[in-house]
């Protein structure tokens, strides 16, 4: 079947270098698209969500050199080691249905023919590069180009390289790709569109050099073997070969292509929204639908891998905060179009407000109050009362309102609109004291209402929520006795779906409350412990 005849969505993350331990800033993105690949199966979409890893370089192969390897022994341990990037993704419960790696050989076999297919319709010559070239981007830059003499991208050295090389004839594409950019649909946020078309296409976008030969870890240009493909031509083109396009390892071309979205941070927008269209465009295949160019986390307004002073390694926040905490934190305090400022005390501070106080406490309270007051079961009689009707009003409506925001990758807004809701009901609490109805017989319908109200309230929080914090929801639904059948999308568009006679489970707290200072002064100990074990190696 072909993507116009069904409901399909295809979403990817870039895929990262196996170079540099991968930290929170890594984690973002993959969570991000993790949360939407799960929000969109959830809506009823065939969804197709690819991540991977970018294998090839001149950067990998000097690592390698520096650690006394082979290139594919280097990646191989980083990628699928023991704590590499495949059980990166598992603890963080990435629920990707494909992984790419550019040295699996149909990826391979695709790029010789990607690039040859291009060569042969002229769009790729030979010639020869003398330029400036930053390794650890894999970037070439012109001299107008750098700041402060300086890789614009990264602000670290470049240096001068000369070498016979193969070329594409991206200037041919300036004007096509200008267009597309000025659709506005294709790059998100806008802002990051003038920024293309002013710093790049309107200085004239000159031919890019897409082969080396002065090293050797990379896929050979097939009729030209002494060259290597460009790293970032072999990298974009990922997001095809995944699905088959040149290769007999998967036949899913036709269906998933073209991408709803590429998800990516924005030092790469510019090789995602210039160089990959103009590389489809060659190809003669539809554009992607958007390229969304994310913000980065920074520590004190620095680069994370500067790190110092806070924990930014994702594997010891989840082991000490949870999986689900970090996963949460990531969502709902950044933009995701903008930057953001990390810190420890902001991730603990944000867990204590939403899943322990906000979350948490309603849930534990909720199913507390039906356990002491009904031994778990509540009666069929119920009596409604004051303030139910804005409780249910404002649960009721907050699928769309949620969905509004997701539609737009506004994952900050789309839990705001879930909290709104969850505030509301613990107000409802405090309204209709069902503590004080609890001392009363007569009573014991309206808090049988009440109660409902807030299980109901509950539960419809928790399906928006389980995109972003899967086990934790699958715990609330299991305390609150919501059957699968009453946690699906459909599902919440409506209150009234528990039994009339819903029976909780009470259970351990899902989140609790972190003390602040204490953890704190636990988390310096820890850094300075790894930071002289590191200066001791
Ligand atoms: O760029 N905050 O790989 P990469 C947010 N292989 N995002 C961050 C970040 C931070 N502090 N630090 C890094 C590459 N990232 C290429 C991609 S795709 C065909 C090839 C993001 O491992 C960064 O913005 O250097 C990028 O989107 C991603 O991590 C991978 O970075």
């Amino acid at each position: 079947m072909c993507k116009k005849c069904e409901k399909t969505f295809y979403i990817t993350t870039p895929i990262y270098y196996p170079s540099d331990k991968l930290h929170i800033g890594h984690t973002y993105c993959t969570v991000a698209a993790d949360s939407m690949a799960r929000y969109m199966r959830m809506r009823g979409y065939d969804v197709m969500f690819l991540t991977g890893t970018d294998e090839h370089g001149q950067k990998i192969e000097e690592k390698a050199n520096a650690a006394g390897v082979t290139p594919q022994e280097f990646v191989d341990n980083i990628v699928a080691g023991k704590g590499g990037i495949l059980d990166l993704w598992k603890l963080m419960n990435i629920s990707n249905d494909r992984f790419i790696r550019t040295t699996d050989d149909y990826h391979v076999e695709s790029i010789k023919k990607i690039f040859k297919k291009m060569y042969d319709n002229g769009d790729i010559y030979k010639g020869s590069y003398k330029g400036l070239y930053c390794t650890p981007c894999e970037a070439f830059w012109t001299e107008s180009q750098l700041k402060d003499g300086k890789c614009p991208d990264c602000g670290r050295d470049v240096h001068y390289e000369e070498e016979e090389a193969y070329f594409f004839r991206l200037s041919k594409y300036a004007d096509r790709v200008q267009a597309l950019l000025e659709t506005g649909d294709f790059l998100e946020p806008a802002s990051r569109v003038n920024e293309m078309i002013n710093n790049f296409i309107k200085p004239g976008l000159e031919d890019l050099c897409v082969s080396r030969t002065t090293f050797t870890w990379g896929i050979p240009v097939d009729f030209d073997p002494g060259h290597v493909v460009y790293v970032w031509v072999d990298a974009l083109s990922n997001y095809i070969t995944a699905l088959g396009y040149m290769n007999d390892k998967y036949d899913d071309f036709e269906k998933y292509w073209p991408a709803d979205v590429h998800f990516v941070g924005k030092e790469i927008v510019r090789f995602h929204s210039i160089i990959w269209p103009a590389m489809l465009m060659s190809l003669g295949l539809p554009m992607p639908k958007k390229v969304y160019g994310h913000g980065w986390l920074l520590l004190d307004g620095g680069k994370m891998s500067k790190s110092k002073g806070n924990v930014v390694d994702p594997v010891i926040l989840a082991e000490r905060y949870g999986v689900d905490a970090l996963r949460f934190f990531l969502m709902r305090e950044f933009p995701f179009g903008s930057d953001g400022m990390f810190s420890n005390e902001l991730l603990i501070s944000r867990i204590n407000t939403d899943l322990a106080n906000s979350l948490g406490n309603l849930v534990s309270r909720t199913v507390a109050m039906a356990e002491k007051y009904f031994g778990g079961v509540l009666p069929e009689e119920k009596q409604g009362g004051e303030h139910d009707s804005e409780l249910i009003e404002a649960a009721g409506a907050l699928r769309d309102a949620y969905q509004e925001q997701m539609d737009k990758y506004a994952f900050q807004s789309a839990i705001a609109e879930v909290f709104k809701v969850l505030a509301r009901a613990n107000k409802y609490i405090d309204e209709t004291e069902p503590w004080v109805l609890a001392k009363d017989e007569t009573k014991k319908p309206r808090l049988a209402m009440v109660l409902y109200n807030l299980l109901e309230t509950i539960r419809i929080c928790t399906v928006l929520l389980t995109p972003f914090i899967p086990d934790s929801c699958k715990k609330i639904f299991e305390q609150i006795g919501a059957e699968a059948d009453i946690t699906t999308w459909d599902s919440a568009a409506r209150f009234g779906k528990l039994p009339s006679c819903a029976s909780v489970n009470k259970g351990a707290a899902i989140f609790p409350r972190i003390d602040m200072a204490k953890e704190l002064a636990e988390l310096e100990k820890a850094e300075e412990e790894r930071r002289n074990g590191s200066s001791a190696d």
